[in-house]
């Protein structure tokens, strides 16, 4: 018989003891049917949780049709709220009452599922992504989308609280360089033409502030053709801000409260400020990388010096060719067995490397004693090498010979992972931290020219811009990074306001006056008329609630994400396209080539 279910009187995870009594309808999913013969019970699920719903041959009717049913049928229902009596069931909020069901209406029955809605077994990424509504169904999801709503809710609220205006910015538009490859849309009414969607919003707020806004914020979505990772996805979500009249501590200081708000609203978290800083030099000394996790230590450390006396080719090579040794020092011996100390090995030759070099630390007759992998090399320097990095028996030494950049690189991947094997991650830590002093410039040896560090809007620190033409790679930006256990989560600067320091930086960075006439007309225009020196920052949305709920990857916190190979299974984008579409683009596809 039909029921209202849209005067549903409570949600499924409302009832409780004191509405015993009471004739309730609730509406939602068969989350299980058990069918004890006399009598059937049914957990019905919506997104607040589980009731239990009791059907007897006394309601012939709705008892029969109970058992009928099967996981996910949808289905609305009258009855007595119902004490458990000593059947409670302390797992559930609802657990000390059952619905003695009266009516049933059963809406929608579902077809049989491709993964269980109502266990969390894992069924493989594409099948969950190609039924995509069915595993948001799931409780752990809706909680991450929840706590996305709140994130979201509270950067919007704080930015409004603070001035700032909510301006939308164009999604056709022309190439911002953020160090990614441009999605491009191509235009059907100036046919050969091509819009690029943005990969951030960064010069339309610069606009903004020449336009006289003075604070503007915006929630918005980029897009950016790169390799995929965990914490990148190819469209991704921007809170993106910008204020007129500022220096760097400025905007710090509002993105501090910004950050104390989302943790206070989302997770009910206190996070003391100010936030500490480290320069980018100092992160990647001690940490090997300009995003350091300083929940834990194992931190690099530079024996380069002691190496010139060691008779080992390796790092004389290295040495000679003007590198650095540097190593890490590792206690926990047990868990550092050769067959993870090999397949690290491994890992760092697929990224590259040429392998780790180690040895342990033991106690001889004679004083320190230096066991396996390259301690014949090192045992005449083994007592002053453990005093100078403070190893002491049982302790594992990893070194890396080779140039700064790639010593970094390799032994920030080696202290990854000690840091999960050795367990020295702590749980529920909150480690923020700003990250400032970039070199503006980074030399890109492949194409042998300067980069960009972060974006060629950067301005250089006031005191350096004298080296700009003389030593460019010496100069230090105005920008700064925050980061949330080793992810980097939101990037800005103070921005270049002068049009003759931003022609300078375009001619650096080997971009001619023409090339920058073409694509940056409009900005070098603004700057000829009055533009407030300003600066901004964009927080990475997804990331913020990546980390905040605890998930390994943007995919469980993005509704409709894509795959690793940039595609959604659930509509199957990307996808050919008819004969006339592209005819009506005069576009022409080429043969692919072969596989
Ligand atoms: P940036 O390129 O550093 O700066 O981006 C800002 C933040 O966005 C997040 N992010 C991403 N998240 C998911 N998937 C991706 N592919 C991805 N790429 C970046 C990161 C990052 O910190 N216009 C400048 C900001 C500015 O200067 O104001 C910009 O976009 O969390």
């Amino acid at each position: 018989m039909a029921v209202a279910y849209n005067k549903r009187t409570h949600r499924c995870g409302e009832l409780r003891r004191p509405h015993v009594g009471q004739h309730v309808t609730l509406a939602g999913w068969v989350n299980t049917a058990r069918d004890h013969g006399g009598m059937a019970f049914i957990d019905l699920r919506d997104h607040t949780g589980i009731t239990q719903l009791r059907f007897t041959p006394d309601h012939a009717a709705a008892h029969e049709l109970a058992r009928s049913l099967h996981n996910e049928d949808v289905i609305a229902i009258e009855g007595m709220v119902v004490s458990r009596g000593e059947w409670t069931n302390p797992k559930l909020t609802t657990g000390e009452i059952e619905v003695e069901v009266t009516n049933i209406d059963v809406l929608s029955r579902c077809d049989p599922l491709p993964f269980q809605v109502n266990d969390d077994f894992e069924a493989g990424e594409d099948l969950q992504l190609r039924y995509r509504f069915l595993h948001l169904r799931r409780p752990e999801m809706q909680e991450i989308f929840r706590l996305r709503d709140r994130i979201a809710r509270a950067i919007r609220e704080f930015f409004h609280e603070h001035g700032f205006v909510e301006i939308e910015t164009p999604f056709l538009t022309k190439s911002t360089p953020e160090g990614a490859r441009d999605y491009l849309v191509p235009s059907r009414v100036r046919a050969g033409t091509f819009y690029a969607l943005p990969q951030s919003p960064q010069l339309f707020k610069q606009l903004f502030m020449i336009s006289g806004f003075d604070r503007y914020a915006q929630i918005v979505r980029c897009f950016r053709d790169e390799d995929l990772r965990l914490d990148r996805q190819p469209e991704f979500t921007q809170l993106d801000m910008e204020m007129a009249f500022v220096q760097r501590e400025d905007v710090m200081d509002i993105v501090e409260a910004c950050v104390q708000r989302i943790f206070k609203d989302a997770l009910n978290i206190d996070i003391p400020l100010p936030l500490p800083r480290m320069t980018e030099h100092e992160a990647t000394e001690r940490f090997g990388i300009d995003r350091p996790d300083t929940r834990f230590g194992l931190e690099l450390l530079d024996v380069t010096d002691l190496m010139h006396e060691v008779d080992f080719n390796v790092f004389r090579e290295a040495i000679d060719k003007g590198g650095v040794v540097k190593c890490i020092v590792a206690s926990g011996g047990d868990k550092l067995t050769r067959k993870f100390t090999d397949a690290l090995a491994e890992e760092l030759k697929g990224m590259g490397g040429a392998g780790l070099p180690l040895t342990k630390v033991a106690q001889g007759a004679g004083g320190v004693e230096l066991q396996t992998g390259i301690a014949k090399f090192l045992q005449p320097i083994a007592a002053k090498l453990c005093q100078k990095i403070g190893a002491v028996t049982g302790d594992t030494v990893f070194f890396m010979p080779g140039t700064n950049a790639d010593a970094c690189k390799y032994l920030h991947h080696v202290r990854t992972r000690l840091g999960t094997i050795l367990d020295l991650i702590p749980k529920n830590k909150w480690d923020l931290l700003w990250v400032v002093d970039f070199p503006l410039l980074t030399w890109d040896e492949e194409e042998k020219r300067w980069a960009s560090t972060h974006h060629p809007f950067t301005a250089p620190l006031d005191e350096d811009l004298h080296m700009l033409d003389t030593d460019p790679g010496k100069v230090r930006d105005k920008a700064y990074d925050l980061v949330l256990n080793g992810t980097e989560m939101a990037g800005g600067s103070i921005r270049i306001h002068r049009k003759d320091v931003q022609t300078q930086v375009f001619r650096i960075l080997g971009i001619s006056d023409e090339e920058a006439k073409e694509k940056f007309e409009f900005l070098l225009d603004a700057l000829r008329f009055g533009a407030p020196p300003h600066g901004g920052i964009a927080f990475g949305l997804d990331r913020w609630v990546m980390k905040l709920a605890q998930a390994n990857s943007l995919r469980d916190v993005i509704a409709f994400p894509k795959t690793q190979r940039a595609m959604c299974p659930l509509t199957n984008a990307p996808s050919p396209v008819s004969k006339k579409q592209l005819d009506e683009l005069y576009l022409a596809l080429k043969p692919l080539p072969n596989k």
